[in-house]
């Protein structure tokens, strides 16, 4: 009997263990993830009823956030600065979902303008008596080498990204706190865990926030009911790249390339849902070969290291021949 057993575990292993590797090898999220979103206990439909604040709700990742919680049943609360935008946004909410006119707040919000941040988050609390969920995603990215780069576009990335965040969160957390139960939940970047080329202070910007959610998430221990969760996208098509920032604060992004070849928008965002509404404190969330760089990163990074150069060697090149960053990883530069 115990060799039958023995022969059986040993036939079984390999199964296993090739199971595991086919799951990792065609994973487009960290495995805790995954399993939440596979066999996760609390679907996100359990976030029905909460009252949700997604800032930079007007494009992109915010934009479809607002659509599937809409579909959930949330109540939102839509900030960015183009008011129009919002407003075209809970057109779309309203036409998919049974979500009514008044279960939407439309909150224009500028980020950078801290002093209304106060104003703003009361403004919230008295239309829907509570915040359940704020998610930081408001904020943008990076396209331009550090040696060409003005002090004060680095400036301008850590007041709105870091600073703009901190800012919202600590308007919303005195409130989650008295209440005892909420979540904070922060968009970073896989460049918050990670370095990359071109995103010298959109990655330092994203690293702050890393170590700020971090060191919040273990004072509010007293509070386990308040989740404090960040999420690491790697490439997710948005209009991220035509946001950017440049060596100069005025000058756009020259070339922006094709984004197909990154994550669709809804996948990400449906992995962001399936986070929250089971807890999980750090998502990773990214196609491969993208997300083999988290695990480098995490536990191998001296290997990470030299990967990095290589490709990043490229991907430079490939902005000095004009080419789009993102889409030109793997395209030859030109050579005419
Ligand atoms: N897409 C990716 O590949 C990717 C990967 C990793 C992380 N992320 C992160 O995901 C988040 C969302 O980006 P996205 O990809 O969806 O880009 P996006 O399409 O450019 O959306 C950015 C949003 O931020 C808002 N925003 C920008 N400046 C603001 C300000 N001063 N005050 C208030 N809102 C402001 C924009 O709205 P207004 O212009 O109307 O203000 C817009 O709604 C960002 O934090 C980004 O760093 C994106």
């Amino acid at each position: 009997m115990d060799w039958c057993f023995m022969s059986a575990l040993w036939y079984l292993l390999p199964v296993y263990v090739a199971f595991h590797f086919l799951c990792f090898i065609f994973a487009d999220a960290d495995l805790t993830l995954l399993r939440a979103s596979l066999i996760g206990h609390r679907p996100e439909t359990t976030l029905r009823g909460l009252v949700v604040w997604v800032t930079g709700a007007s494009s992109g990742i915010g934009e479809e956030l607002a659509y599937q919680l809409a579909k959930c049943g949330s109540r939102l609360i839509l900030s960015a600065r183009r008011e129009q935008e919002l407003m075209r946004v809970k057109r779309i909410c309203l036409e998919n979902s049974d979500l009514k006119d008044e279960d939407i707040l439309i909150l224009p919000l500028d980020l950078l303008e801290r002093t209304s941040h106060e104003e703003k988050t009361q403004t919230a609390i008295q239309y829907f008596g509570r915040i359940d969920v704020l998610i930081n995603n408001g904020g943008r990215s990076q396209r331009s080498l550090c040696l060409e780069t003005s002090v004060d576009v680095y400036e301008a990335l850590m007041e709105l990204n870091f600073l703009g965040t901190v800012s919202m969160t600590k308007q919303v957390l005195p409130h989650m706190t008295q209440r005892g139960s909420g979540s904070v939940v922060t968009v970073s970047s896989v460049v918050g865990l990670a370095g990359a080329p071109l995103a010298t202070g959109y990655s330092a910007s994203k690293h702050a926030l890393q170590g700020f959610f971090n060191s919040l998430r273990t004072e509010l221990t007293d509070y386990p009911k308040i989740l404090i969760s960040t999420v690491c996208p790697g490439p997710v098509q948005s209009q991220i790249v035509n946001n950017a920032f440049t060596e100069e604060l005025s000058k756009p992004v020259a070339t922006v390339g094709n984004q197909e070849h990154k994550m669709p928008t809804s996948r990400c965002v449906r992995l962001m849902l399936v986070g929250i509404a089971n807890g999980v404190k750090e998502m990773w969330i990214a196609q491969q070969p993208f997300l083999l760089f988290y695990y480098a990163w995490q536990y191998a990074p001296t290997f990470a290291w030299t990967i990095t150069d290589l490709l990043g060697r490229k991907r430079v090149q490939n902005f000095k021949a004009g080419l789009d960053a993102d889409s030109a990883y793997f395209t030859k530069p030109k050579t005419s």
